[in-house]
């Protein structure tokens, strides 16, 4: 990783830009990139970044998981992070590795890929904040359980082929308002599943040069094709999310006195005033 990264200028063209522009910040849609290969993303240069990672930053278990398992119910896979990605063919895995951006070849990148989308996505949930890559290493037929989370996300598809299904954001039918203010006090991502829902899902398919964009708090669950997989995940936060966001842990607040809050507005609607108590609250230290 010592190599300086070459960075192919336009990963995403005038064509993904018209698509993303039309489906940001509150549909789930796929996009065209242009990222077919990198250097910083081939498996030997993600096992070695997984084994300088801090511990923290890498979450890896079996990929022959149960789209509704509750997450204190995951079992280890027995092997290193190292091992899992150089042997992703054949070990049965599903790894993550966190905050790419901790080392600075790969904040380069996450900051030269957001840059060709930044005018875009501020001129819509203000400025662009937190920049944050994940990277999942998947085995064939590996699958991701049925969570949410508080990033707009672009998935990049880099090798092998994924499905994921996605639920709209903000409808508590998908996940409970319990459950987002529950999360947004620092409960787990992962949701309540039932059978019934998948009819009701919208099914992406991503294959290398394909990307998919995830609204903020969107439900989704993924499964992995017959072949393993690399996705680029790149992720950000708006003055827009954080609002949602601590509107939300408001509510929780107000809802453990006793109060039933409504849930707050989706885009372009705005959650000002709760994010702002909120934000008092905690300056306070009344938050427990
Ligand atoms: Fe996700």
């Amino acid at each position: 990783m010592s190599a300086k990264a070459s960075f192919q200028p336009q990963v995403f063209g005038a064509e993904m830009r018209r698509q993303f522009d039309a489906c940001y910040p509150e549909q789930a849609r796929v996009l065209d990139h242009n990222m077919v290969s990198h250097e910083l993303l081939t498996l030997d240069a993600l096992a070695r970044l997984g084994e300088v990672l801090p511990e923290k930053s890498i979450e890896y278990n079996p990929g022959d998981l149960p789209v509704g398992i509750k997450p204190e119910h995951v079992p280890s896979n027995g092997m290193t992070i190292g091992d899992t990605i150089r042997m992703i063919d054949r070990s049965a895995s599903w790894a993550v590795l966190k905050n790419i951006e901790q080392m600075p070849e790969y904040e380069e990148l996450l900051r030269s890929l957001l840059g060709e989308i930044r005018p875009i996505l501020e001129a819509k949930t203000g400025k662009m904040l937190k920049p944050q890559g994940f990277i999942f290493v998947s085995s064939p037929d590996a699958v991701t359980p049925y969570h949410f989370d508080p990033e707009h996300n672009i998935l990049l598809q880099l090798r092998g082929e994924k499905w994921m299904t996605t639920f709209p954001a903000g409808d508590a039918r998908f996940a409970a308002d319990e459950i987002h203010e529950g999360y947004h006090l620092g409960g787990h991502r992962n949701l309540v599943w039932r059978e019934g829902f998948e009819a009701e899902g919208s099914r992406h398919h991503l294959t290398p040069g394909k990307a998919i964009f995830v609204p903020v708090m969107a439900p989704h669950h993924v499964k992995v094709g017959g072949e393993s997989s690399i996705s680029l995940s790149i992720t950000w936060r708006s003055d827009w999310s954080f609002e949602e966001a601590d509107a939300r842990a408001f509510n929780g607040w107000l809802r453990k006195r006793g109060v039933t809050p409504r849930a707050p507005g989706r885009f372009p609607a705005r959650n000002k005033a709760k994010a702002l108590a909120w934000r008092v609250l905690r300056k306070l230290g009344m938050i427990g």
